[in-house]
C-alpha cells in the first residue's frame, strides 16, 4: 500500500473519530471520553499528514507536538474555570492565524523567489480559496484576541465606539473585494495580497471592540466558528480533505452553539453584535436605593426549611462559578438526601458565562448526572416542590422574561416562582449580567441568604448536619 492510499485512510478514520467525539460531547455523562476521542482523531490527522506529504522530518513535527502539548496540557489544569472562555478565545484566534499563514505560505510558494507572480501562476478557484482563508483566519486572529483582552480587563469591557464605525467597516469590506479582485485578475505584485491581510486584521478589530464584555462568550462561540471555515478553506488551499472536514465540524458546531446562546437568551445575533447589552447601569444604581424590603435568614434558619422540605430543586448560577462552592452545595445536597429529602438541580441553557458553565461545576464536584435535568424537563416540576435552593443565580430565574416590557422579555426562564418556597443564595440584592431588578427577591415566598456562596454554603453544611 502506497503512502497516499495509507494517509486517505487515516483522514477517514480520523473524520469518523471527530464525528463519534463530537457526538459524545452532546451528554456531560460521556463528554469526557468524547474529548479524549477527538484528541485521538487529531493525533491520527497529524500523524496521516505527516505520512502523506512527507515534506517535513518527524522529528521537527514531533518536536511541535510535544511542546504544543505541554503547553496545553499547563494551560488545562491551571485555567480557572471562570476564564475558560478567554482561553476558548486565545485558542480561536490561533486556529485562524494558523489558517492565514498556511493561505500565506501558499501565496508564497506560488509567487516564487522574484517577488513577480508569474503570469497564469495562480488560478482564480485557487487565489478564491487563499483569498478566503486568509480573511477569514485573520478577522478571527484580531477579533479572538480583541475578545480574549476584553475578558481578561487588557481592554476596556464597555462597548468602544466611534462615529460612523458600521459605515467604515462596510467600506472596508467593500475595499477588501475590490482588492482581491485587483489581484486575481493578475496584478503582478504582492501588495493586493499583504492589503488584504492588513484589513482583515483591522475588521477583526473592528467588529470586537464595539460588543460589550460581557456578550463575548457568544463573539467567542462565532469566532470559533469562524475559526473552523478558515481551516476548511486552508484545507481546500493545501488540499488537505481532513483539514476541511474537521473545520466543516468546527464551523458547523460553533454556529449551532452561537444560535443556541442567543435562543436561550432570546436575543439575535445582530442584537449580540450592535444591541451593547448588560452595560446599562441606571438599573443597578436605582437598586442601590434598595427601598423594596425583604425576608432574610441566616444559615440556621434556612437548613431548617431544607432539612424539613420533602423535595428541593438547586438552581445554580454564575455566583456559584465566581465562589467555586460546588463541593460544599454537593455536601449540602448529600446530607439532605441522607435525611431523604429528593434534590435535583435544575440547569439552564445559559447560566453562568459560557455553555456548559453549570454541568463542568457540578461535574467537578461529582455531582450525578441523573440528577441534573434541563429546563423543559424540570420546569414543569416546580410547582409541586417545597424548596427552590438559588445559589447565585439571578437572570435565569427572573419572572421580568414574562413581562412583555422587560429587557429580558420572552428569555425562557427556570418557573422557581412556582415552588412553595423560595431560599436565593447571593451577596446583595445586585442585579446579575442584564442590570435588572429581580421581583423574586422581594416575594412573600422567597427568603434571601446573602453571603458569599462560599462562606455561606459551608455555614449550611454545618447546620444541616445538626437540623
Ligand atoms: P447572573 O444573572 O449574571 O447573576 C449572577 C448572580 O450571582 C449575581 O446577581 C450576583 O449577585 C451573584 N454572585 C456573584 N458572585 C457571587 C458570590 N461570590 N456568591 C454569591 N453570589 C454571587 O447569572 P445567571 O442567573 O447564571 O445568568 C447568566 C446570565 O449570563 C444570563 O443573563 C445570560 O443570558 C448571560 N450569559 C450567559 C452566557 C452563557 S453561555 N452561559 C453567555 C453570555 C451571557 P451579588 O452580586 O448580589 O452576589
Amino acid at each position: 500500500m502506497d503512502m497516499t492510499t495509507l494517509a486517505q485512510i487515516g483522514y477517514l478514520v480520523s473524520a469518523i473519530l471527530f464525528v463519534f467525539g463530537l457526538k459524545r460531547l452532546g451528554s456531560p455523562a460521556t463528554a469526557r471520553g468524547g474529548n479524549q476521542l477527538a484528541s485521538l482523531a487529531m493525533l491520527v490527522a497529524i500523524v496521516s499528514t505527516i505520512v502523506e506529504y512527507g515534506i517535513l522530518d518527524w522529528r521537527t513535527v514531533a518536536l511541535g507536538m510535544v511542546v504544543g502539548g505541554l503547553i496545553g496540557a499547563v494551560l488545562a489544569r491551571t485555567v480557572k474555570m471562570t476564564a475558560m472562555p478567554e482561553l476558548v478565545g486565545l485558542f480561536n484566534g490561533m486556529g485562524g492565524g494558523a489558517s492565514a499563514v498556511v493561505a500565506t505560505a501558499e501565496f508564497y510558494s506560488l509567487l516564487g523567489g522574484s517577488g513577480v507572480m508569474p503570469e497564469g501562476a495562480m488560478s482564480v478557484d485557487v487565489g478564491l480559496t487563499i483569498f478566503l482563508a486568509t480573511l477569514i483566519g485573520s478577522v478571527t486572529f484580531s477579533g479572538s484576541f480583541v475578545a480574549f483582552g476584553k475578558l481578561n480587563g487588557m481592554v476596556p469591557g464597555r462597548p468602544l465606539t466611534f462615529p460612523l464605525q458600521k459605515t467604515v467597516s462596510g467600506l472596508l469590506f467593500l475595499g477588501l473585494i475590490g482588492i482581491i479582485g485587483w489581484q486575481l485578475s493578475g496584478a503582478a505584485t504582492s501588495a493586493p495580497y499583504l492589503a488584504v491581510t492588513g484589513i482583515a486584521l483591522l475588521l477583526g478589530i473592528l467588529l470586537v471592540v464595539p460588543i460589550g464584555g460581557a456578550d463575548m462568550p457568544v463573539v467567542i462561540s462565532l469566532l470559533n466558528s469562524y475559526s473552523g471555515l478558515a481551516a476548511s478553506a486552508a484545507g481546500f488551499v493545501i488540499g488537505n480533505p481532513i483539514l476541511i472536514i474537521a473545520g466543516a465540524l468546527v464551523g458547523a458546531s460553533g454556529l449551532i452553539l452561537t444560535n443556541l446562546m442567543c435562543k436561550a437568551m432570546n436575543r439575535s445575533l445582530a442584537n449580540v453584535a450592535f444591541g451593547a447589552f448588560g452595560t446599562d447601569s441606571t438599573a443597578a444604581k436605582k437598586l442601590a436605593a434598595g427601598e423594596r424590603p425583604v425576608r432574610d435568614v441566616d444559615a440556621e434558619q434556612a437548613a431548617l426549611v431544607l432539612a424539613y422540605a420533602q423535595s428541593v430543586i438547586v438552581v445554580p448560577g454564575y455566583g456559584l462559578a465566581v465562589a467555586q462552592s460546588q463541593h460544599e452545595l454537593r455536601k449540602v445536597a448529600d446530607l439532605l438526601g441522607e435525611r431523604g429529602v429528593d434534590v435535583r438541580y435544575a440547569i439552564h441553557p445559559v447560566a453562568g458565562r459560557m455553555p456548559g458553565h453549570m454541568n463542568v461545576l457540578l461535574a467537578e464536584a461529582d455531582v450525578p448526572y441523573d440528577r441534573l435535568f434541563d429546563l423543559d424537563e424540570i420546569n414543569g416540576e416546580f410547582a409541586s416542590t417545597d424548596v427552590v435552593l438559588i445559589v447565585g443565580a439571578n437572570d435565569v430565574v427572573n419572572p421580568a422574561a414574562r413581562d412583555p416590557e422587560s429587557v429580558i422579555a420572552g428569555m425562557p426562564i427556570l418557573d422557581v416562582d412556582r415552588a412553595r418556597q423560595v431560599i436565593v443564595m447571593k451577596r446583595s440584592l445586585s442585579p446579575g449580567f442584564a442590570g435588572i431588578d429581580n421581583d423574586l427577591f422581594y416575594m412573600d415566598k422567597t427568603m434571601m441568604f446573602f453571603g458569599d456562596a462560599k462562606a455561606s454554603m459551608s455555614d449550611l453544611v454545618r447546620e444541616v448536619r445538626e437540623a
